[in-house]
């Protein structure tokens, strides 16, 4: 693989869309994509040899609750260890941008089949012995 370069906040409304597009969950709503980007808290994009193939954000209250959105590698560079980077990276911003002595929670909904990816990077699996499941609602305006 070529060069490899991690790019804090520089996500762009049509890399997004693009990369969405890529992974197979359908071209999202351009103004839709606005918003989320400018109420992201942090987000991390992949460039390799000048192409954006990965992307990763964090959404949440910036202090207590923070949740992984929306990580997407192109399928020609899945497998290579971008995902765990973004990850990895994004806990990185985490753990250096809170208070200490506080408890923080790292929440995300996998998606089907991707759940081992996020164990490897010390997620457990909900519900558990001490812990409900994980709920969501759609709602479509
Ligand atoms: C899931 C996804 C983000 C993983 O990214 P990736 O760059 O391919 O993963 P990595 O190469 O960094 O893998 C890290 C580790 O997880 C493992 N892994 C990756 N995908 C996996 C999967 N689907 N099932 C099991 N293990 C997986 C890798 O083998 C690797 O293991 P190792 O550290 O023991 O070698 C990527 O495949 C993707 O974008 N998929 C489509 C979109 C999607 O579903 N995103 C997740 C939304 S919740």
């Amino acid at each position: 693989m070529g060069n490899i370069v991690l790019l804090e906040d520089r996500l762009t409304v049509e890399q997004f869309c693009d990369l969405q597009e890529a992974v197979g969950f359908g071209r999202p709503n351009h103004e839709q994509i606005e918003k989320a980007i400018k109420n992201s808290i942090y987000s991390i994009s992949v460039n390799v040899d000048g192409e954006v193939v990965g992307m990763g954000r964090l959404v949440g209250d910036g202090a207590r609750i923070f949740y992984i959105q929306d990580v997407f590698i192109k399928p020609k560079y899945q497998r290579k260890g971008i995902g765990r980077l973004i990850v990895e990276k994004l806990l990185e911003y985490i753990k250096s941008n809170s208070l200490i002595n506080s408890n923080i929670m790292v929440g995300l909904m996998a998606a089907k089949g991707k759940e081992e990816f996020y164990q490897k990077l010390g997620f457990r699996i909900r519900p558990n012995e001490k812990e409900g499941n994980g709920m969501m609602i759609n709602i479509k305006l």
